[in-house]
Protein backbone atom coordinates (compact mmCIF):
# COMPACT_ATOMS: atom_id res chain seq x y z
CA UNK A 1 0.00 0.00 0.00
CA UNK A 2 1.13 3.65 -0.90
CA UNK A 3 2.67 5.41 2.34
CA UNK A 4 2.53 9.10 2.18
CA UNK A 5 5.33 9.68 4.31
CA UNK A 6 7.52 6.74 2.81
CA UNK A 7 7.21 8.46 -0.63
CA UNK A 8 10.56 9.50 -2.02
CA UNK A 9 9.15 12.94 -2.05
CA UNK A 10 7.82 12.96 1.31
CA UNK A 11 11.44 12.32 3.04
CA UNK A 12 13.04 14.94 0.71
CA UNK A 13 10.87 17.21 2.03
CA UNK A 14 11.56 16.93 5.64
CA UNK A 15 15.61 16.76 4.82
CA UNK A 16 14.78 20.10 3.43
CA UNK A 17 12.70 21.64 6.50
CA UNK A 18 16.16 20.09 8.53
CA UNK A 19 18.11 22.29 5.97
CA UNK A 20 16.09 24.94 5.71
CA UNK A 21 15.08 25.70 9.32
CA UNK A 22 17.00 28.50 10.34
CA UNK A 23 16.27 30.44 7.17
CA UNK A 24 15.59 33.88 7.25
CA UNK A 25 12.93 34.78 4.85
CA UNK A 26 14.33 38.27 4.37
CA UNK A 27 17.20 36.49 3.45
CA UNK A 28 15.42 34.78 0.30
CA UNK A 29 14.82 38.39 -1.08
CA UNK A 30 18.44 39.82 -0.40
CA UNK A 31 19.31 36.45 -2.56
CA UNK A 32 17.38 36.87 -5.27
CA UNK A 33 15.50 40.70 -6.33
CA UNK A 34 13.18 38.70 -8.54
CA UNK A 35 11.58 36.65 -5.89
CA UNK A 36 8.44 38.51 -5.72
CA UNK A 37 8.07 38.52 -9.19
CA UNK A 38 8.20 35.22 -9.03
CA UNK A 39 5.99 34.47 -6.32
CA UNK A 40 2.74 36.63 -7.16
CA UNK A 41 0.76 35.49 -9.58
CA UNK A 42 -2.95 37.34 -11.39
CA UNK A 43 -5.58 35.20 -11.75
CA UNK A 44 -8.52 37.71 -13.56
CA UNK A 45 -9.41 40.41 -10.97
CA UNK A 46 -7.13 38.43 -7.79
CA UNK A 47 -3.61 38.74 -7.53
CA UNK A 48 -1.76 36.51 -5.15
CA UNK A 49 2.01 37.55 -3.12
CA UNK A 50 3.06 34.41 -1.38
CA UNK A 51 7.18 35.62 -1.10
CA UNK A 52 6.82 35.97 2.34
CA UNK A 53 7.03 32.45 3.12
CA UNK A 54 9.70 30.33 4.60
CA UNK A 55 9.87 28.68 1.30
CA UNK A 56 13.36 28.21 -0.74
CA UNK A 57 13.18 27.74 -4.37
CA UNK A 58 14.16 24.39 -3.83
CA UNK A 59 11.25 24.11 -1.22
CA UNK A 60 8.93 24.82 -3.93
CA UNK A 61 10.38 22.91 -6.81
CA UNK A 62 9.74 19.71 -4.29
CA UNK A 63 6.34 20.18 -3.12
CA UNK A 64 5.59 21.01 -6.84
CA UNK A 65 6.64 17.12 -7.32
CA UNK A 66 4.65 16.00 -4.23
CA UNK A 67 1.50 17.65 -6.31
CA UNK A 68 2.96 15.99 -9.56
CA UNK A 69 3.15 12.55 -7.71
CA UNK A 70 -0.12 12.92 -6.41
CA UNK A 71 -3.85 11.78 -7.90
CA UNK A 72 -4.36 15.39 -8.58
CA UNK A 73 -4.45 15.51 -12.21
CA UNK A 74 -6.82 12.37 -12.04
CA UNK A 75 -8.57 13.39 -8.85
CA UNK A 76 -9.36 16.81 -10.28
CA UNK A 77 -10.70 15.45 -13.89
CA UNK A 78 -13.03 13.21 -11.74
CA UNK A 79 -14.52 16.26 -9.96
CA UNK A 80 -15.16 18.19 -12.73
CA UNK A 81 -16.54 15.29 -14.82
CA UNK A 82 -18.97 13.95 -12.22
CA UNK A 83 -17.24 10.54 -11.05
CA UNK A 84 -17.64 9.29 -7.57
CA UNK A 85 -14.78 11.20 -5.61
CA UNK A 86 -16.99 11.14 -2.05
CA UNK A 87 -16.89 7.52 -1.90
CA UNK A 88 -18.27 7.39 1.94
CA UNK A 89 -21.72 8.57 1.12
CA UNK A 90 -21.64 7.23 -2.97
CA UNK A 91 -21.67 10.53 -4.41
CA UNK A 92 -20.30 12.66 -7.46
CA UNK A 93 -19.38 16.22 -5.90
CA UNK A 94 -20.66 19.04 -8.62
CA UNK A 95 -20.49 22.28 -7.40
CA UNK A 96 -18.25 23.23 -10.23
CA UNK A 97 -21.23 22.43 -13.00
CA UNK A 98 -23.42 24.93 -11.05
CA UNK A 99 -20.91 28.19 -11.96
CA UNK A 100 -20.43 26.27 -15.26
CA UNK A 101 -22.79 28.10 -17.73
CA UNK A 102 -21.63 26.41 -20.80
CA UNK A 103 -23.75 23.61 -22.54
CA UNK A 104 -21.17 20.65 -22.25
CA UNK A 105 -23.06 17.82 -20.74
CA UNK A 106 -21.99 16.32 -17.43
CA UNK A 107 -23.00 12.63 -16.59
CA UNK A 108 -24.42 11.62 -12.93
CA UNK A 109 -26.08 7.73 -13.19
CA UNK A 110 -25.98 8.46 -17.05
CA UNK A 111 -28.35 11.42 -16.77
CA UNK A 112 -27.18 14.94 -18.19
CA UNK A 113 -27.04 17.20 -15.29
CA UNK A 114 -26.91 20.52 -17.05
CA UNK A 115 -30.67 20.86 -17.86
CA UNK A 116 -31.93 20.62 -14.64
CA UNK A 117 -29.23 23.00 -13.30
CA UNK A 118 -30.18 25.54 -16.05
CA UNK A 119 -34.04 25.06 -14.94
CA UNK A 120 -33.63 25.55 -11.43
CA UNK A 121 -31.35 29.14 -12.75
CA UNK A 122 -33.96 30.27 -14.34
CA UNK A 123 -36.37 29.54 -11.58
CA UNK A 124 -33.90 31.90 -9.51
CA UNK A 125 -34.18 34.69 -11.93
CA UNK A 126 -37.92 34.92 -12.29
CA UNK A 127 -38.30 34.69 -8.92
CA UNK A 128 -35.42 36.88 -7.96
CA UNK A 129 -37.07 39.43 -10.80
CA UNK A 130 -40.38 39.00 -9.10
CA UNK A 131 -39.62 40.02 -5.49
CA UNK A 132 -37.05 42.70 -6.51
CA UNK A 133 -39.49 44.61 -8.74
CA UNK A 134 -42.68 43.97 -6.05
CA UNK A 135 -44.12 42.28 -8.16
CA UNK A 136 -44.08 39.74 -5.88
CA UNK A 137 -46.73 40.35 -2.89
CA UNK A 138 -47.87 39.19 0.68
CA UNK A 139 -50.92 37.72 1.39
CA UNK A 140 -51.90 41.83 1.93
CA UNK A 141 -50.58 42.79 -1.25
CA UNK A 142 -47.46 44.41 -0.20
CA UNK A 143 -44.21 43.92 -1.47
CA UNK A 144 -41.55 42.23 0.00
CA UNK A 145 -39.12 44.21 2.61
CA UNK A 146 -37.34 41.80 4.55
CA UNK A 147 -35.24 38.55 3.16
CA UNK A 148 -34.89 35.78 6.43
CA UNK A 149 -32.91 33.22 5.46
CA UNK A 150 -33.33 30.09 7.97
CA UNK A 151 -30.34 27.90 7.63
CA UNK A 152 -27.26 26.96 9.24
CA UNK A 153 -23.68 25.46 8.42
CA UNK A 154 -23.11 25.54 5.05
CA UNK A 155 -27.05 26.56 4.37
CA UNK A 156 -26.11 30.10 5.81
CA UNK A 157 -22.72 30.50 5.98
CA UNK A 158 -22.37 30.80 1.95
CA UNK A 159 -25.51 33.25 1.61
CA UNK A 160 -24.63 35.19 4.36
CA UNK A 161 -21.24 36.01 4.10
CA UNK A 162 -21.52 36.86 0.72
CA UNK A 163 -24.64 38.77 0.83
CA UNK A 164 -22.91 40.96 3.46
CA UNK A 165 -19.61 41.08 1.41
CA UNK A 166 -21.46 42.40 -1.87
CA UNK A 167 -23.81 45.05 0.53
CA UNK A 168 -22.99 47.96 -1.52
CA UNK A 169 -24.90 45.98 -4.44
CA UNK A 170 -28.13 45.20 -2.81
CA UNK A 171 -31.05 46.35 -3.16
CA UNK A 172 -32.37 49.91 -1.51
CA UNK A 173 -35.51 48.32 -0.44
CA UNK A 174 -34.79 45.06 0.73
CA UNK A 175 -33.11 44.23 3.68
CA UNK A 176 -31.50 40.75 4.55
CA UNK A 177 -31.69 38.67 7.99
CA UNK A 178 -29.72 35.54 8.76
CA UNK A 179 -31.07 33.10 11.66
CA UNK A 180 -29.41 30.10 12.07
CA UNK A 181 -28.68 28.97 15.61
CA UNK A 182 -31.21 26.92 17.86
CA UNK A 183 -30.84 29.24 20.32
CA UNK A 184 -34.26 31.35 20.18
CA UNK A 185 -33.13 34.24 21.30
CA UNK A 186 -31.78 34.40 17.57
CA UNK A 187 -35.28 34.28 15.93
CA UNK A 188 -36.86 35.88 18.36
CA UNK A 189 -34.65 39.31 17.99
CA UNK A 190 -34.74 39.29 14.14
CA UNK A 191 -38.58 38.94 14.30
CA UNK A 192 -39.20 41.42 16.50
CA UNK A 193 -37.81 44.17 14.65
CA UNK A 194 -40.19 42.50 11.49
CA UNK A 195 -43.37 43.07 9.67
CA UNK A 196 -45.31 40.05 8.43
CA UNK A 197 -47.07 41.21 5.74
CA UNK A 198 -43.47 42.61 4.00
CA UNK A 199 -41.21 39.20 5.34
CA UNK A 200 -39.86 36.47 2.79
CA UNK A 201 -38.66 33.82 4.83
CA UNK A 202 -36.17 31.04 2.39
CA UNK A 203 -35.97 27.58 4.82
CA UNK A 204 -32.46 26.94 3.56
CA UNK A 205 -31.49 23.29 4.03
CA UNK A 206 -30.50 20.50 1.66
CA UNK A 207 -32.08 17.75 3.89
CA UNK A 208 -34.87 19.60 5.48
CA UNK A 209 -34.16 17.41 8.50
CA UNK A 210 -31.57 19.85 10.30
CA UNK A 211 -33.20 20.04 14.10
CA UNK A 212 -32.03 24.01 14.52
CA UNK A 213 -33.35 24.96 10.21
CA UNK A 214 -36.89 23.45 11.43
CA UNK A 215 -37.36 24.46 14.91
CA UNK A 216 -36.44 28.40 13.43
CA UNK A 217 -39.06 27.69 10.40
CA UNK A 218 -41.71 26.52 12.58
CA UNK A 219 -41.26 29.18 15.12
CA UNK A 220 -41.30 31.56 11.92
CA UNK A 221 -44.45 30.24 10.83
CA UNK A 222 -46.00 30.28 14.57
CA UNK A 223 -45.35 33.92 14.85
CA UNK A 224 -46.43 34.63 10.79
CA UNK A 225 -49.59 32.97 12.02
CA UNK A 226 -49.84 34.53 15.11
CA UNK A 227 -49.28 37.93 13.20
CA UNK A 228 -50.53 37.55 10.82
CA UNK A 229 -51.68 35.70 7.63
CA UNK A 230 -53.65 32.15 7.22
CA UNK A 231 -52.57 29.07 6.40
CA UNK A 232 -53.10 29.42 3.51
CA UNK A 233 -51.02 32.66 3.03
CA UNK A 234 -47.93 30.54 4.32
CA UNK A 235 -47.60 29.80 0.53
CA UNK A 236 -46.81 33.94 -0.06
CA UNK A 237 -44.10 33.89 2.46
CA UNK A 238 -42.51 30.85 2.88
CA UNK A 239 -40.07 29.35 0.29
CA UNK A 240 -37.60 26.82 0.75
CA UNK A 241 -34.12 25.85 -0.63
CA UNK A 242 -34.21 22.06 -0.36
CA UNK A 243 -33.24 18.81 -2.03
CA UNK A 244 -36.33 17.40 0.09
CA UNK A 245 -39.22 19.01 -2.04
CA UNK A 246 -42.38 16.67 -0.31
CA UNK A 247 -41.00 17.65 3.49
CA UNK A 248 -40.36 21.46 2.06
CA UNK A 249 -44.38 21.08 0.81
CA UNK A 250 -45.71 19.64 3.74
CA UNK A 251 -44.23 22.48 6.26
CA UNK A 252 -46.88 24.31 3.84
CA UNK A 253 -44.46 25.82 1.20
CA UNK A 254 -45.37 25.21 -2.42
CA UNK A 255 -44.31 23.06 -4.73
CA UNK A 256 -43.40 25.57 -7.82
CA UNK A 257 -41.60 27.59 -4.71
CA UNK A 258 -39.71 25.13 -3.67
CA UNK A 259 -35.83 25.39 -5.14
CA UNK A 260 -34.51 22.34 -6.38
CA UNK A 261 -30.26 20.89 -5.38
CA UNK A 262 -29.00 17.68 -5.71
CA UNK A 263 -27.13 15.36 -3.65
CA UNK A 264 -24.28 16.25 -5.39
CA UNK A 265 -23.90 19.60 -4.00
CA UNK A 266 -22.33 19.60 -0.41
CA UNK A 267 -23.26 21.90 2.26
CA UNK A 268 -20.03 23.92 2.61
CA UNK A 269 -20.23 24.15 -1.30
CA UNK A 270 -23.41 25.27 -1.78
CA UNK A 271 -23.99 28.88 -2.00
CA UNK A 272 -23.40 28.75 -5.97
CA UNK A 273 -26.90 26.39 -5.87
CA UNK A 274 -30.43 27.43 -4.63
CA UNK A 275 -28.78 28.21 -1.64
CA UNK A 276 -27.33 31.28 -2.92
CA UNK A 277 -30.72 32.42 -3.47
CA UNK A 278 -30.54 35.34 -1.03
CA UNK A 279 -27.70 36.66 -3.42
CA UNK A 280 -29.43 36.94 -6.15
CA UNK A 281 -32.48 38.81 -4.20
CA UNK A 282 -29.86 41.01 -2.57
CA UNK A 283 -27.82 42.05 -5.68
CA UNK A 284 -29.95 40.59 -8.93
CA UNK A 285 -29.67 38.12 -10.74
CA UNK A 286 -27.00 39.35 -13.06
CA UNK A 287 -24.83 39.86 -10.51
CA UNK A 288 -24.85 36.39 -9.27
CA UNK A 289 -24.59 35.24 -12.62
CA UNK A 290 -20.96 37.46 -12.46
CA UNK A 291 -20.26 35.84 -9.07
CA UNK A 292 -20.86 32.22 -10.80
CA UNK A 293 -18.60 33.38 -13.92
CA UNK A 294 -15.92 34.49 -11.22
CA UNK A 295 -15.74 31.39 -9.49
CA UNK A 296 -15.95 29.53 -13.26
CA UNK A 297 -13.22 31.64 -14.10
CA UNK A 298 -10.87 30.54 -11.26
CA UNK A 299 -12.25 26.42 -12.12
CA UNK A 300 -11.01 27.13 -15.47
CA UNK A 301 -7.41 28.37 -14.24
CA UNK A 302 -7.05 25.34 -11.49
CA UNK A 303 -7.99 23.04 -14.77
CA UNK A 304 -5.34 24.85 -17.20
CA UNK A 305 -2.63 26.08 -15.25
CA UNK A 306 0.73 24.55 -14.39
CA UNK A 307 1.03 23.26 -10.90
CA UNK A 308 4.21 26.03 -10.36
CA UNK A 309 1.41 28.64 -11.88
CA UNK A 310 -1.17 27.38 -10.14
CA UNK A 311 -2.54 29.93 -7.99
CA UNK A 312 -4.96 26.95 -5.53
CA UNK A 313 -2.47 24.30 -5.96
CA UNK A 314 0.18 26.56 -4.78
CA UNK A 315 -1.65 27.90 -1.77
CA UNK A 316 -2.08 24.45 -0.79
CA UNK A 317 1.48 23.18 -1.28
CA UNK A 318 2.05 26.28 0.77
CA UNK A 319 -0.20 25.10 3.98
CA UNK A 320 1.37 21.54 3.22
CA UNK A 321 4.62 22.61 4.23
CA UNK A 322 3.45 24.53 7.46
CA UNK A 323 0.91 21.40 8.55
CA UNK A 324 3.08 18.58 7.86
CA UNK A 325 6.77 19.43 7.64
CA UNK A 326 6.40 23.02 9.84
CA UNK A 327 4.53 21.87 12.34
CA UNK A 328 2.23 24.62 12.30
CA UNK A 329 -1.44 23.80 13.60
CA UNK A 330 -3.63 26.95 12.39
CA UNK A 331 -4.01 29.20 9.52
CA UNK A 332 -5.39 32.68 9.99
CA UNK A 333 -7.48 34.42 7.82
CA UNK A 334 -7.20 38.19 7.91
CA UNK A 335 -9.60 39.96 5.41
CA UNK A 336 -8.77 43.80 5.87
CA UNK A 337 -11.99 44.38 4.25
CA UNK A 338 -15.05 45.12 6.85
CA UNK A 339 -17.26 43.61 3.96
CA UNK A 340 -15.59 40.43 4.60
CA UNK A 341 -15.95 39.96 8.12
CA UNK A 342 -17.74 36.96 7.55
CA UNK A 343 -15.20 34.94 5.49
CA UNK A 344 -13.02 33.72 8.22
CA UNK A 345 -16.21 31.74 9.69
CA UNK A 346 -17.13 30.72 5.94
CA UNK A 347 -13.58 29.59 5.48
CA UNK A 348 -13.53 27.67 8.94
CA UNK A 349 -16.48 25.76 7.58
CA UNK A 350 -14.81 24.91 4.43
CA UNK A 351 -11.39 23.98 5.52
CA UNK A 352 -12.57 22.22 8.60
CA UNK A 353 -15.46 20.30 7.89
CA UNK A 354 -13.84 19.33 4.74
CA UNK A 355 -10.35 18.29 5.85
CA UNK A 356 -11.11 17.42 9.57
CA UNK A 357 -10.31 13.52 8.87
CA UNK A 358 -7.94 10.93 10.05
CA UNK A 359 -8.52 8.14 8.04
CA UNK A 360 -7.91 8.21 4.25
CA UNK A 361 -10.40 7.48 1.64
CA UNK A 362 -9.75 3.26 1.87
CA UNK A 363 -10.80 3.97 5.86
CA UNK A 364 -7.20 3.55 7.32
CA UNK A 365 -5.76 5.93 9.82
CA UNK A 366 -3.37 8.33 8.58
CA UNK A 367 0.33 8.76 10.22
CA UNK A 368 0.91 12.45 9.14
CA UNK A 369 -1.38 15.82 10.12
CA UNK A 370 -4.25 16.97 8.19
CA UNK A 371 -6.59 20.44 8.02
CA UNK A 372 -5.72 23.18 10.28
CA UNK A 373 -7.04 24.88 12.67
CA UNK A 374 -9.01 27.92 10.58
CA UNK A 375 -9.56 31.05 11.94
CA UNK A 376 -9.41 34.69 12.23
CA UNK A 377 -11.30 38.54 11.83
CA UNK A 378 -10.79 41.22 9.87
CA UNK A 379 -7.87 43.73 9.89
CA UNK A 380 -7.40 46.29 11.60
CA UNK A 381 -9.31 45.06 14.18
CA UNK A 382 -7.17 41.63 14.98
CA UNK A 383 -3.98 43.82 15.34
CA UNK A 384 -5.70 45.25 18.83
CA UNK A 385 -7.04 41.54 19.66
CA UNK A 386 -4.63 38.66 18.94
CA UNK A 387 -1.35 40.10 16.52
CA UNK A 388 0.12 40.24 19.76
CA UNK A 389 0.40 36.41 19.95
CA UNK A 390 1.00 36.13 16.25
CA UNK A 391 4.34 38.39 16.68
CA UNK A 392 5.82 37.58 19.89
CA UNK A 393 4.08 34.30 20.97
CA UNK A 394 5.25 30.41 20.98
CA UNK A 395 3.00 29.59 18.22
CA UNK A 396 3.75 29.47 14.56
CA UNK A 397 0.58 30.95 12.75
CA UNK A 398 1.00 31.40 8.75
CA UNK A 399 -1.42 34.19 7.83
CA UNK A 400 -3.66 34.99 4.59
CA UNK A 401 -4.14 38.68 4.17
CA UNK A 402 -6.88 39.61 2.44
CA UNK A 403 -7.89 43.17 0.73
CA UNK A 404 -9.96 44.95 -2.31
CA UNK A 405 -7.45 47.73 -3.75
CA UNK A 406 -10.03 50.15 -4.96
CA UNK A 407 -11.65 52.29 -2.13
CA UNK A 408 -15.18 53.41 -1.42
CA UNK A 409 -16.09 56.80 -2.53
CA UNK A 410 -15.68 59.30 0.05
CA UNK A 411 -13.24 57.31 2.99
CA UNK A 412 -10.42 56.78 0.66
CA UNK A 413 -8.45 57.87 3.66
CA UNK A 414 -9.68 55.16 5.85
CA UNK A 415 -8.96 52.61 2.56
CA UNK A 416 -5.49 53.79 2.60
CA UNK A 417 -4.90 53.23 6.34
CA UNK A 418 -6.49 49.86 6.31
CA UNK A 419 -4.36 48.86 3.01
CA UNK A 420 -1.00 50.41 4.46
CA UNK A 421 -1.79 48.95 7.87
CA UNK A 422 -2.25 45.47 6.91
CA UNK A 423 1.24 46.13 4.33
CA UNK A 424 3.07 47.17 7.66
CA UNK A 425 1.78 44.03 9.47
CA UNK A 426 2.85 41.37 6.79
CA UNK A 427 6.34 43.10 7.04
CA UNK A 428 7.03 43.48 10.58
CA UNK A 429 5.67 39.74 11.14
CA UNK A 430 8.44 39.09 8.27
CA UNK A 431 10.94 41.28 9.51
CA UNK A 432 10.30 41.56 13.33
CA UNK A 433 11.74 44.59 15.41
CA UNK A 434 15.63 42.83 14.68
CA UNK A 435 17.97 45.18 13.30
CA UNK A 436 15.53 48.25 13.55
CA UNK A 437 17.46 50.94 15.36
CA UNK A 438 14.88 52.49 16.71
CA UNK A 439 13.20 49.42 18.01
CA UNK A 440 14.76 46.91 20.55
CA UNK A 441 17.90 45.29 19.52
CA UNK A 442 17.70 41.29 18.59
CA UNK A 443 19.05 40.81 22.09
CA UNK A 444 16.79 42.37 23.75
CA UNK A 445 14.04 39.63 25.48
CA UNK A 446 11.14 41.91 24.25
CA UNK A 447 12.22 42.10 20.65
CA UNK A 448 9.96 40.89 18.01
CA UNK A 449 11.25 37.37 16.28
CA UNK A 450 10.13 37.89 13.04
CA UNK A 451 10.23 34.94 10.35
CA UNK A 452 6.57 34.66 10.59
CA UNK A 453 5.07 33.83 7.40
CA UNK A 454 1.88 35.38 5.30
CA UNK A 455 0.17 35.45 1.80
CA UNK A 456 -1.29 38.38 0.36
CA UNK A 457 -4.68 38.55 -2.13
CA UNK A 458 -5.51 41.43 -3.34
CA UNK A 459 -8.83 42.21 -5.61
CA UNK A 460 -8.65 44.60 -8.11
CA UNK A 461 -12.30 45.12 -6.33
CA UNK A 462 -14.83 43.22 -4.23
CA UNK A 463 -17.03 42.61 -7.16
CA UNK A 464 -19.29 39.59 -7.35
CA UNK A 465 -17.05 38.21 -10.06
CA UNK A 466 -13.54 38.78 -7.66
CA UNK A 467 -15.86 37.36 -4.72
CA UNK A 468 -16.42 33.96 -7.23
CA UNK A 469 -13.16 33.74 -7.95
CA UNK A 470 -11.88 34.18 -4.29
CA UNK A 471 -14.26 31.12 -3.05
CA UNK A 472 -13.23 29.20 -5.58
CA UNK A 473 -9.98 29.55 -4.83
CA UNK A 474 -9.91 28.77 -0.97
CA UNK A 475 -12.40 25.45 -2.28
CA UNK A 476 -10.04 23.99 -4.73
CA UNK A 477 -7.15 24.50 -1.96
CA UNK A 478 -8.82 22.45 0.63
CA UNK A 479 -9.74 19.97 -2.58
CA UNK A 480 -5.75 19.81 -3.33
CA UNK A 481 -5.00 19.50 0.12
CA UNK A 482 -7.06 16.83 0.56
CA UNK A 483 -6.45 14.77 -2.15
CA UNK A 484 -2.59 15.17 -1.74
CA UNK A 485 -3.53 13.81 2.31
CA UNK A 486 -5.94 11.14 0.63
CA UNK A 487 -8.86 11.63 2.30
CA UNK A 488 -12.45 12.60 1.54
CA UNK A 489 -12.65 16.25 1.23
CA UNK A 490 -16.89 15.85 1.18
CA UNK A 491 -18.17 13.78 4.05
CA UNK A 492 -18.63 14.95 7.69
CA UNK A 493 -19.73 11.77 9.89
CA UNK A 494 -18.27 14.18 12.82
CA UNK A 495 -21.25 16.06 12.24
CA UNK A 496 -23.57 13.35 11.69
CA UNK A 497 -22.62 11.91 15.16
CA UNK A 498 -23.44 15.13 17.08
CA UNK A 499 -26.73 15.29 15.08
CA UNK A 500 -27.96 11.72 15.97
CA UNK A 501 -26.76 12.24 20.09
CA UNK A 502 -28.67 15.47 20.28
CA UNK A 503 -31.09 13.57 18.92
CA UNK A 504 -31.35 10.90 21.17
CA UNK A 505 -30.97 12.96 24.36
CA UNK A 506 -33.79 15.21 23.23
CA UNK A 507 -36.30 12.05 22.86
CA UNK A 508 -35.07 10.59 26.62
CA UNK A 509 -34.93 14.01 28.43
CA UNK A 510 -38.05 12.50 30.25
CA UNK A 511 -37.01 9.29 30.94
CA UNK A 512 -33.86 7.79 33.31
CA UNK A 513 -31.31 7.73 30.43
CA UNK A 514 -29.39 5.51 32.32
CA UNK A 515 -27.33 4.68 29.39
CA UNK A 516 -25.43 7.67 29.07
CA UNK A 517 -22.16 8.25 31.03
CA UNK A 518 -22.72 9.93 34.47
CA UNK A 519 -21.80 13.22 33.50
CA UNK A 520 -23.87 13.62 30.70
CA UNK A 521 -26.62 12.06 33.05
CA UNK A 522 -26.01 14.58 35.78
CA UNK A 523 -26.35 17.38 33.67
CA UNK A 524 -29.42 15.47 31.88
CA UNK A 525 -30.45 16.10 35.65
CA UNK A 526 -30.06 19.92 35.92
CA UNK A 527 -31.75 20.53 32.77
CA UNK A 528 -34.76 18.29 33.30
CA UNK A 529 -35.12 20.32 36.34
CA UNK A 530 -36.10 23.21 34.10
CA UNK A 531 -38.18 21.57 31.34
O1 LIG B 1 -22.75 21.01 9.55
C1 LIG B 1 -23.07 19.80 8.94
C2 LIG B 1 -24.00 19.99 7.82
O2 LIG B 1 -24.32 18.73 7.32
C3 LIG B 1 -23.41 20.88 6.74
O3 LIG B 1 -22.62 20.23 5.85
C4 LIG B 1 -24.65 21.49 6.18
O4 LIG B 1 -24.31 22.61 5.48
C5 LIG B 1 -25.43 21.76 7.44
O5 LIG B 1 -25.19 20.64 8.24
C6 LIG B 1 -26.90 22.00 7.28
O6 LIG B 1 -27.58 20.90 6.71
P1 LIG B 1 -28.91 21.12 5.92
O7 LIG B 1 -28.64 22.03 4.78
O8 LIG B 1 -29.34 19.75 5.48
O9 LIG B 1 -29.92 21.73 6.86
Amino acid sequence: MFQLTRSVTWQALERLRDKTHNDRIRDYFTADPQRFKKMSLRVGGLFLDYSKHQVSDEVLAKLIELADHSALVQRRAQMFSGDIINVTENRPVLHTALRNLGDEPVYVDGDDVMPEITRTREQIKAFSEAVRSGEWKGYSGERIKDVVNIGIGGSDLGPNMAVRALLKYRHPELHFHFVSNVDGTHIQKVLSRLNPATTLFIVSTKTFSTQETLLNAKTARRWFLENAGEDADVGAHFIAASTNRRAAMAFGIREENVFEFWAWVGGRYSMWSSIGLPIALSIGFEGFIELLEGAHEMDRHFIEAPFSQNMPVLMALIGIWYINFIGAETQAIVPYDQALNQLPSFLQQLDMESNGKSVDIFGHPVNYKTGPIVWGQTGSNGQHAFFQLLHQGTRYVPIDFIASLKPEPGVEDHHFALLTNMLAQANAFMEGSQGDSKELSQHDPYSCPGNRPSSTLLLDELTPRNLGALIALYEHKVFVQGVIWNINSFDQWGVQLGKRIAGEISERIDTNAADFDASTQGLLELVRAHF
